[in-house]
This record gives structure tokens, C-alpha cells and sequence, in this order.
């Protein structure tokens, strides 16, 4: 994680976040390591800005699973349904991986500050590694057919462990994956490369999720480029609502708390 000095506060209005219990309409592998949960909500898949979050609590027999914080990874207003995709890792992981089609899912959302792209933009890179991509996806959609050219540049321990290529190519993104497997993805080499494929036409704002190491390189293109970072940050969560200041992204400054995760960001400004 970035430091709490290194980071602003995008501002804007949001929309107005919905709590409802709704219906799984998909729950299947999409690699070895993650699955995609689709769940039926007319009201997120219209309002939700791309970055934003939603938090997921399954119906269980035993009783209520705290919520936990997922990236909306793709929306479609036409259908009105949201996927998501997530790994296993713990017991609420764990709980919404054993929900079949059908099941109920507690959702409240859409959260927190999404990625802002200026109008300004006539080429955005997008920089993510691992589960962090999700929360870049919903940029690529937003900016399908807009004419803003798109760059991703996907990281992860091996090619078939990389997630949202095929999103990113469906919203005509030009993507460029980098693996631990082949050491493509070590920041030297990356940002060797990157120099190579964009310094004739660099991107106006670098957007990045996934990866501290990612985020410092970051900022690095973007001196040499004159361009902006936003970056999307994790933290704890157990309200996702701002109330419980469970997720400052920090120790503040002495005075004052440093942002909150869920209500300022997940996606910030990085200072240079
Ligand atoms: C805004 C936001 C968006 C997210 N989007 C996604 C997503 O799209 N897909 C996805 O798979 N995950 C995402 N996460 C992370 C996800 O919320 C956690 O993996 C999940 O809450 C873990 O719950 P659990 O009960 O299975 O595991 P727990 O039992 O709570 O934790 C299992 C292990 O994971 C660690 N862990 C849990 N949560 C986090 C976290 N936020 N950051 C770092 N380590 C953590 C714990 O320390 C522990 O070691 C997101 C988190 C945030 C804050
Ligand atoms: S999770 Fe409660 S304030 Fe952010």
C-alpha cells in the first residue's frame, strides 16, 4: 500500500449505493485460482462508476457471513446483472464459493470513489497485477467505442493465472501481459519495456491496482511522461460505509485520520 501522504482524494459525486438481497445467477471456476459470481442487480449495473466496490454477505444456513468487499469486475444495464470475480481465501470466500445458482447474496453497493478519466484523455495505461485487475476492467467498458485509446498491461504468476485480457480485448484495449514464469514481470524489465512501447505516445494518466512495486513504477512513467497516477487500494473492511474507521489506508499524520478506504477511496490520487 501506498503511503497515507502520497495520497489525494479524488472528488465528484457518487451514486447513491442500494443494500438488497439478491439472486446468484452464476458461480463457476474462470481460472485454477479464481471464480466469477454474477448476481441479478438492475440498480448497481445501471449506477456503478468503474472502480467502484460492492459488499457481498451469502445467506448462509448457519447464519449471516460478515460482507466482504469485492470489485465490481463487469456491469450490464441491458441484463441487469454484475459479475465479480474472487479468489478463495478465507471462511466469507469460502462461503460464496459454495453458493449454487439460485442462492441469495446481500449486496450493498455501488461504493466508494471510482477511476476518474479527464476529458482531456486521449490515451489511458492501465497497469494491474493479480486480483487487483478487477477493479480496472469496468474503465475498459466505460471507454469501448469512446475513442480514448486504451493500454493494459496485465501481470501475474503465469499467463493462465492472469485475469481480464479477454475483457480489456472486448473493449478493443490493447493488452500486454507480464509473468513471473517467463520474468517478464520484474519492475526493471517492465519498465524497460514500457519506455520502449510508449514513449512515442505516452499515456496521459496511469491507472493501477494490484501491486505497491506496480504503484512506484507508476509513478516513475508518469514523471517521465508528465502524465497522472490513480491507484486503487485494499484494506480490512467491515462496513464498507465510512462508519466504522476500520480501514484507514495508514496511520494519519498525528492529527488527522488518514483516508478511509471505503468511503474516500478505494481509488486515489498519488501525489507525486
Ligand atoms: C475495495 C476492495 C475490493 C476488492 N476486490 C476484490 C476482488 O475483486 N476479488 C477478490 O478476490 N478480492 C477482492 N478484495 C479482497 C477481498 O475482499 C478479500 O480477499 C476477502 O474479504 C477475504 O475474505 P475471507 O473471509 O475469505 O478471508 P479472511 O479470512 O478475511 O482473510 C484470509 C486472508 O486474506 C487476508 N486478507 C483479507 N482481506 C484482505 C484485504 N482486503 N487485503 C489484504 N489481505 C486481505 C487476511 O489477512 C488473511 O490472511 C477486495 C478488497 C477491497 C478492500
Ligand atoms: S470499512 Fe468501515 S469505515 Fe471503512
Amino acid at each position: 500500500m501506498s503511503s497515507p501522504a502520497t495520497l489525494g482524494v479524488l472528488a465528484g459525486e457518487r451514486p447513491m449505493p442500494t443494500w438488497a438481497r439478491t439472486q446468484v445467477l452464476v458461480n463457476r471456476p474462470l481460472t485454477d485460482r479464481y471464480r466469477l459470481l454474477r448476481f441479478r442487480s438492475a440498480t448497481i449495473a445501471a449506477r456503478a462508476e468503474a472502480g467502484q466496490f460492492v459488499m457481498l454477505s451469502p445467506a448462509t444456513e448457519s447464519g449471516p457471513v460478515l460482507p466482504r468487499p469485492m470489485a465490481i469486475y463487469t456491469r450490464d444495464a441491458g441484463s441487469g446483472s454484475v459479475d465479480i470475480v474472487y479468489g478463495v481465501v478465507g471462511s466469507g470466500t469460502k462461503a460464496l464459493a459454495a453458493l449454487e445458482p439460485g442462492a441469495t447474496v446481500v449486496v450493498t453497493g455501488p461504493l466508494g470513489r471510482g477511476f476518474v478519466v479527464h476529458e482531456e484523455t486521449g490515451h489511458v495505461l492501465l497497469i494491474g497485477r493479480g486480483v487487483g485487475i478487477c477493479a480496472m476492467t469496468t474503465v475498459a467498458q466505460d471507454l469501448a467505442g469512446t475513442g480514448v485509446r486504451v493500454s493494459a498491461v496485465l501481470s501475474g504468476r503465469h499467463e493462465s493465472a492472469i485475469i481480464g485480457a479477454e475483457v480489456f480485448r472486448g473493449c478493443h484495449g490493447d493488452v500486454r501481459l507480464a509473468t513471473d514464469a517467463d520474468e517478464t514481470s520484474g519492475v526493471a524489465v517492465l519498465r524497460e519495456r514500457l519506455h520502449r512501447g510508449f514513449d512515442g505516445d505516452p499515456p496521459q494518466q496511469i491507472l493501477t491496482s494490484g501491486s505497491a512495486r506496480l504503484t512506484r513504477m507508476s509513478g516513475e512513467l508518469a514523471a517521465r511522461w508528465h502524465a497522472t497516477v490513480q491507484v486503487s487500494i485494499e484494506a480490512h473492511m467491515a462496513c464498507g460505509l465510512g462508519y466504522c474507521h476500520g480501514c484507514a489506508a495508514g496511520d494519519g499524520d498525528g492529527t488527522h485520520e488518514a483516508p478511509l478506504v471505503c468511503r474516500d477511496g478505494p481509488v486515489f490520487r498519488l501525489r507525486g
